[in-house]
């Protein structure tokens, strides 16, 4: 059913609308407290995705520009998102003045990513005012948002469709709606969400590439919007997983990361299947992909099978992305982490004796409700004890709807930034200690293009994912070449190409 069509008589100014219609039937509005709900339905697998044949052509001599907002996750879903409009015709634009089609893919994890969101709606009214005919639509995380959607709804009439994370693979359906409808198309789902599979994927250049493992989160980290947003844990099947990886070495990516909120939870939600992130790795690894990651962990779910398959190497990168968020083990319990600073530190050297040159990162949160000074001493010896090689650090920002966000909180804002400031100083001063000690050596760096700074410059990562910057022929981009490291700054390392000759043989 399409509630637009049906609603046509309704007028289009927008402060009389009567929303209710919009969500009539099987367009429920969304609504945080169903996407909390974690009931004992199956995940549904779609296997059948395909593009309707009277849209295959919809797009023809059109463009699109889609605007990510979010993680990687999110960056994923913008190249599902222009893989669909691909094969619908649409060709790619990087400039909103001529799109006949603009999304933007939102993220709602901290406020001043949605109030990006809200500026740049305002900055597309004039660019739609010059072109009635561009379809201008909100999907991502925000879209799942009851307060965000309604916002949109009454304030931004420019915007032509809002969908949600869970019908991204119905955009074919919500494009059409919005090109026949005068009224704004929104289709949100605040389910807990199913696995399509055979969507198109139009990647973001051929060296790197992002492959699902899982969708959604279970954790509920009380400060966190994710598992509204992006429904319960559900698993690929391993076979799909490692199919789409083959795929991908069959084209010459050079590296895969792994994605999902929490992989360490990957293959908990199959009742068929004993099988986890572990086991998965250790097939993947076998395939012949030079550099293999995954993100994100959780450390509450690492487990030991997965640190031994970590422990052979190979095409498994030097690098762990181990998100601690606080240093102190009564903040972790507000925060529904599930783990104490004292697991977390005996993960940390389980891991490090495992892998002896293994980069770890992680994300912390200052200023979460009532953080004492003591508490956040906690945060800053536990950064000193570890030595992080690079942190991204957060101003705690509550997000309706989460518990956290209920919480009172005597921590002025002067505070957290200050604290935020001196989490930072410490960190930076870290990563430039750990960068120096790479200086003299040799490290294979996965050339990735032109630095934006200077042409003549190449930039690329190591895989313990450190950036570097060297002068070689580009040609080279998109191969994996020594570099000796001649210089380290806190934020990346500069050094100078290893020609490597060919042995000459007899
Ligand atoms: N699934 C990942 C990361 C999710 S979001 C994980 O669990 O690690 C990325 C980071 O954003 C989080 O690790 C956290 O540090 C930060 N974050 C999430 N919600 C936040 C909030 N309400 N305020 C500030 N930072 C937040
Ligand atoms: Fe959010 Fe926690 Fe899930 Fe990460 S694990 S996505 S921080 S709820
Ligand atoms: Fe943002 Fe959604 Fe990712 S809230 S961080 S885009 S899962």
């Amino acid at each position: 059913m399409d509630t637009t069509k049906d609603n046509q008589e309704v007028k289009t100014n927008n402060k009389e609308r009567d929303y209710s219609q919009y969500f009539q039937s099987t367009y429920a509005p969304p609504s945080l407290k169903d996407a909390k709900k974690r009931g004992k339905e199956q995940v549904q697998i779609l296997k059948d995705f395909s593009i309707p044949e009277n849209l295959k052509n919809i797009g023809v001599g059109k463009k699109f520009y889609i605007r990510t907002y979010g993680c990687q996750m999110n960056e994923h879903d913008t190249e599902v998102m222009a893989g669909i409009l691909n094969e619908m015709g649409y060709e790619t634009t990087y400039s909103t003045e001529d799109a006949d089609v603009i999304l933007l893919n939102t993220c709602a994890i901290r406020e001043n990513a949605e109030n990006k969101v809200f500026g740049e709606l305002g900055h597309l009214k004039h660019t739609k005012a010059n072109n009635p005919n561009l379809l201008l639509g909100v999907c991502g995380c925000m879209s799942q948002e009851e307060s965000v959607v309604n916002r949109i709804l009454s304030t931004y009439p420019q915007v032509d469709m809002i969908f949600g994370t869970h019908n991204i693979h119905r955009l074919p359906q919500i494009i059409e709606n919005a090109l026949f409808s005068k009224e704004m198309v929104v289709e949100v789902w605040s389910k807990e969400g199913d696995i399509v599979e055979n969507l198109p994927r139009k990647r973001k250049g051929n060296v790197k590439g992002w492959v699902n493992i899982m969708y959604g989160c279970d954790k509920f980290c009380t400060y966190c919007i994710v598992p509204y947003t992006r429904g319960k844990e559900r698993s690929r099947y391993p076979q799909d997983i490692i199919e789409e990886v083959r795929q991908l070495a069959r084209e010459g990516y050079k590296e895969v990361t792994l994605l999902g909120q929490n992989v360490n939870a990957y293959g908990k939600d199959f009742e068929d299947l004993e099988y986890g992130l572990g086991d998965l790795m250790d097939e993947i690894r076998k395939i012949d992909i030079p550099r293999l990651r995954f993100t994100t962990s959780h450390p509450r779910d690492f487990d030991d099978r997965l640190i031994e398959v970590l422990a052979k190497g190979g095409n498994i990168v030097d690098h762990v992305h181990l998100p601690v968020q606080h240093g102190n083990s009564d903040v972790l319990k507000l925060m529904a982490r599930k783990y104490t600073r004292e697991h977390y530190l005996e993960l940390v050297n389980k891991i490090k004796a495992a892998m002896p040159n293994v980069a770890l990162t992680t994300d912390i949160i200052v200023g979460f409700p009532n953080e004492t000074e003591e508490q956040f001493q906690e945060t800053l010896s536990l950064v000193k004890e570890v030595q992080y090689d690079a942190a991204y650090t957060f101003i705690y920002s509550p997000r309706e709807g989460t518990p956290a966000a209920k919480m009172q909180d005597n921590v002025p804002m002067e505070v957290k930034r200050e604290r935020l400031q001196r989490l930072n100083a410490m960190l930076n001063d870290i990563s430039l200690e750990k960068n120096k000690a790479y200086v003299g050596k040799v490290v294979e760096v996965l050339v990735e293009g032109e630095s934006k700074k200077n042409p003549d410059v190449l930039t690329g990562h190591t895989g313990s994912n450190k950036v570097v910057n060297f002068k070689a022929p580009k040609h080279l981009i998109g191969e994996i070449v020594k570099v000796q490291i001649t210089d380290a700054k806190t934020w990346n390392l500069g050094g100078e190409w290893v020609e490597e000759k060919s042995e000459v043989v007899g």
